[in-house]
């Protein structure tokens, strides 16, 4: 059964949709650990150039790309390929890298998201009122995780797990609505909700003050210099310029195939040039000014300079989920802003989660001519049983591979082949010409030279280095613990699998498509 093209209902929709991708627990969780992790100062500068050089120009390249291939009918990352390079039989196998980073991103990104809601309640409820330590609040959310604890207090992993369903439903319904009647509405919604709580916690962090007698430096302003006091000596680690393009990727969703799948459904006579700029400057909004001013100067007030980059170094969720909950319970009302922090976490989750999960469904509507309800019950049920392993061995690592192979190889990867095949293949001034189609502004000419020459240059430093310093290291899981070897080594089977299928399914879809032809 065929179905008409879906399309965005307005423009400030497909804006609000896109930022709604990219705002997400990347801009609350994890931009506040990396700018901790290497020290006060050291993040700063190297962030901001990542975000002129490499992440700004890729979302232009791939709201351009995406509306180009749109235009063929296509919405996913295989059949855009196949748009821009027409005469290569091959360049739809490297589009799969489109639909497999955002789907390993999916088997983990629900259950951190069902973490918020939960928490969210848990902050209602009065749950973490009475946590007084970090330690109480670290055997709360690994008892939460069913790793610790008695059974009874979470019964193994049985709260987590319903709330887990909870989240995994909600997601599923708004991707079964499409595009129009599901993204775009629950975005319109959503985002300005966020945006209104985040504000309000970090107008109450800023006008906090120093709570602790004996180090009156410890306040709000010094908590911000230690994000914006840029420490010039950091410049010259690698490791801090690869964290930063990391996360400027990450948060912007680029090199994933996200933007690729949203800008598809956009009109060709409709701006792309504007509309991409301001959903990437909503982003960042919400990244430096928001979270900036949010996680790093609470966690300065009441633990100083030199806890917050233990804090960090110490786990990935101890920021959001151990250091600001004891934070709230030290201050008036603690809970209600408890709830206003884990449900805006929730809210920027669900709005990410959704764009993840729409490159595999628009690829069995599109290439299969299933029809979208279809399409989403068969994402469904294989999205679900693929979210399992990071609930169940969350303990084994199996979370952090994922977004290891997720966030940093996948995404680098795909954004270097999508901009050279861009800029190289297709060509930069018809992509140029392209990109300006409906545009409401001229884009500064300095782009077109940093699109073709600076971008890729830099993405293939990093995947250089990458491979020249840790990729033997992964390979053999070098630094896993023995007794988690065969989980992660199960995992990455089942990534490898996951890779297999999709080659046989853009097989399948072709020959179809040719058969057709003939
Ligand atoms: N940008 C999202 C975040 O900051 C995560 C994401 C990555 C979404 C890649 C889509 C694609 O959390």
């Amino acid at each position: 059964m065929t179905q008409k093209r879906q399309r965005w209902g307005t423009r400030t929709g497909v804006i609000l949709a896109v930022a709604g991708s990219a705002v997400g627990l990347g801009n609350f969780l994890r931009f506040p650990v990396q700018a901790a992790k290497y020290g006060e100062g050291a993040f700063i500068i190297p962030y901001l150039v990542a975000l002129v050089l490499v992440g700004i120009p890729l979302v232009w390249v791939e709201w351009t790309a995406g509306r180009f291939g749109g235009g063929f009918g296509h919405s996913s990352a295989p059949g855009i390929f196949q748009s821009l390079w027409q005469k290569n039989r091959f360049i739809k196998y490297f589009g799969i890298l489109g639909i497999f980073g955002p789907f390993l991103i999916y088997m983990y990104y629900i259950y951190i998201e069902s973490w918020c809601l939960a928490y969210a309640y848990y902050s209602l409820t009065g749950q973490l009122a009475g946590i007084a330590s970090s330690g109480g609040f670290i055997d709360f959310l690994s008892g939460y995780q069913g790793l610790t604890g008695e059974v009874g207090t979470f019964a193994g992993t049985s709260q987590g797990f319903i709330f887990f369903l909870i989240t995994f439903s909600l997601n599923i319904s708004v991707t079964y609505f499409g595009i129009k009647g599901g993204i775009e509405k629950l975005c319109n919604i959503a985002l300005p909700i966020l945006f209104f709580f985040g504000i309000v916690l970090a107008i109450r962090v800023i006008t906090l003050f120093a709570p602790d007698p004996l180090h009156p430096d410890w306040n709000s302003i010094n908590g911000l210099g230690f994000l914006w006091n840029a420490d010039l000596s950091a410049l010259k680690s690698p490791k801090v310029w690869m964290a930063a393009a990391g996360q400027v990727f990450f948060t912007l969703s680029v090199g994933m195939g996200v933007i690729l799948t949203y800008s598809s459904y956009v009109r060709k006579k409709d701006d792309i040039a504007l509309s991409g700029l301001a959903a990437g400057t909503t982003n960042q909004f919400a990244e430096v000014v928001v979270a900036g001013s949010l996680v790093i100067p609470a966690a300065f007030i009441f633990f100083g300079p030199g806890e917050i980059v233990n804090i960090a170094n110490s786990g990935a969720f101890n920021l959001g989920f151990v250091t600001m909950p004891q934070i709230f319970n030290q201050i008036a009302i603690g809970p209600l802003f408890g709830f206003l922090w884990f449900f805006m976490l929730f809210l920027a989750g669900i709005t990410s989660s959704i764009s993840i999960a729409q490159p595999s469904v628009a690829f069995l509507e599109d290439e299969f001519k299933i029809s979208r309800q279809n399409s989403v019950k068969i994402f469904g049920a294989a999205a679900f049983i693929l979210c399992q392993p990071a609930i169940w061995f969350v303990h084994r690592g199996v979370l952090d591979d994922l977004d290891f192979w997720g966030a940093n190889f996948v995404i680098v990867l795909g954004a270097t082949l999508e901009i050279i095949l861009l800029a190289w293949i297709f060509g930069i001034d018809k992509a140029w010409n392209e990109l300006h189609q409906g545009s409401r502004v001229r884009l500064p000419r300095i782009f077109k030279f940093i699109i073709k020459y600076v971008t890729p240059a830099c993405l293939l430093t990093l995947l250089g280095w990458w491979f020249y310093c840790d990729w033997w290291k992964v390979i053999t899981m070098a630094d896993v613990p023995p007794e988690n070897v065969p989980y992660i080594l199960g995992i990455r089977l089942v990534l490898l699998l996951i890779l297999i299928v999709l080659t046989i399914l853009v097989f399948m879809a072709w020959r179809k498509r040719n058969a057709g032809k003939l």
